[in-house]
């Protein structure tokens, strides 16, 4: 296994859910010298200066301040994963047993999570002497199970069977004694006592794994969608500081249940981000018609038992390169996948298209939804996968070494658009 690989699996192995992914960028910004901003305090920013700002400890956005703003370079991904969200008042006893009741977070491939330990992570907000705090919490063990229906009591269910998940996929956490707070209580440094909300989820603790003759393939949780965030990250660390664009990372919770929160990709995070730091509307907007979004998320690699569920026209393969998603559910226009062609091309990095097979309507992404609040060319891309949404995914092992060269490239680039979409590459 490469460093890359081996760096990417600890990065996942680290972030089990979005809080963990923010907390993860954030430090790897941290020791490149960024500073923290907060959204109540006055931003007072020169040139050069390297900044990033959270919302919600799930959302991040960073920036680099040039010499003078020009326009934007934007690379987008997402944070969060699907999992199962833990309820309230979650311990159900039977027969000597104690599950926890859940509900899913994000479209999951349900049969994939049972028969696996889970763990358990994500945020207590307890009470402090003055207010309320909240706290990062993960009990960083092999704690629970959802266990299958034998066969013998389900004969049929071995070649095929259709979950109900408040039935069949809580997890089995203990004997009749058993209680999941008093575990987060420790584990994140608090009182049970002083416990007054959490938002806590079962998440998937394997570690990732490469697989085929060469190593070709890795096996991981969350590919979808830290493959990316990691990937972006790595860009955008290495990227050359220009005088006249600035680029910007930008982190999106919720993307997996419809990124309508204070910090999802229909939020005003990133606008009132590039407004506060852009000094006022009429530079933002100046800024933005010179200004490239490039939103992340996998993509389907052709299924090798099902290629019929793949547009004939494109077939995008694990370890060909970055991907260029084109639809109706996707933000790339001509002018916003040439620019990026244009710009990855230059670094070398070998390209690939998608479109949905016309009879399937296929997944959204951030890109357009993003779009909707900050206006502005995008190109939708990402890496090809099997196995979405899976507990654990498949995807090539030298892709996201392609990922991270492209977006470098991007994050050293500059736009300057001179008539009616014909641009300038700086
Ligand atoms: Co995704």
């Amino acid at each position: 296994m490469n460093n890359l690989t081996q760096d990417l699996f600890t990065f996942i192995e680290q972030s089990p859910t979005a809080f963990h992914v923010a907390a993860s960028a954030a430090r790897a910004l941290e020791d490149a010298g960024f500073r923290l901003l907060l959204e109540q305090d006055p931003w007072d920013l020169r040139p050069g200066e390297k900044c990033y700002v959270t919302r919600n400890q799930s959302s991040l956005v960073a920036f680099r301040v040039p010499e003078r703003l020009q326009g934007f370079m934007i690379g987008a991904a997402h944070t969060d994963s699907p999992c199962l969200r833990i309820k309230e008042n979650m311990e159900l006893r039977l027969q000597g047993l104690t599950r926890l009741d859940a509900e899913k977070y994000g479209g999951m491939l349900m049969s994939t999570w049972l028969d696996r330990p889970l763990g358990v992570a994500g945020r207590i907000t307890v009470a402090t002497e003055t207010g309320v705090a909240s706290r990062l919490v993960n009990l960083d063990r092999d704690l629970m199970v959802i266990p299958s229906l034998a066969v013998h009591m389900d004969r049929g269910a071995g070649d095929g069977k259709k979950y109900a998940f408040q039935t069949d996929m809580l997890p089995l956490l203990g004997d009749e004694g058993a209680s999941l707070l008093p575990l987060a209580a420790e584990a994140a440094g608090v009182r049970e006592a002083d416990i007054l909300a959490f938002d806590l989820y079962a998440v998937n603790r394997d570690r990732g794994t490469v697989l085929g003759p060469r190593g070709e393939y890795i096996l991981c949780p969350r590919l979808d969608d830290q493959l990316s965030v990691f990937s972006l990250l790595r860009g955008f660390l290495a990227a050359k500081p220009r005088e006249d664009t600035m680029p910007v990372l930008c982190l999106f919770d919720s993307e997996e249940v419809g990124s309508q929160t204070r910090q999802g990709a229909q939020s005003t995070l990133l606008v009132d981000t590039l407004r506060r730091i852009s000094g006022g509307e009429e530079a933002m907007l100046r800024a933005l018609a010179n200004s490239l979004l490039v939103s992340a998320d996998n993509a389907h690699a052709v299924h090798p038992a099902h290629p019929e569920k793949a547009a004939p026209s494109s077939h995008p393969r694990m370890n060909g390169g970055v991907v260029v998603k084109f639809g109706p559910r996707y933000a790339t226009d001509g002018p916003s996948a040439a620019i990026f062609r244009r710009i990855a091309g230059r670094a070398g990095v070998p390209l690939q298209s998608f479109y949905n097979h016309s009879d399937i309507a296929g997944g959204g992404t951030l890109g357009l939804l993003s779009m909707c609040q900050v206006s502005v060319h995008t190109v939708d891309l990402g890496l090809s996968q099997l196995a979405m949404h899976s507990a654990r995914e498949t995807a090539g092992a030298e892709d996201c070494g392609h990922l991270i060269r492209a977006m470098e490239a991007v994050f050293s680039s500059g736009l300057a658009c001179t008539e009616p979409e014909t641009f300038t590459l700086l």
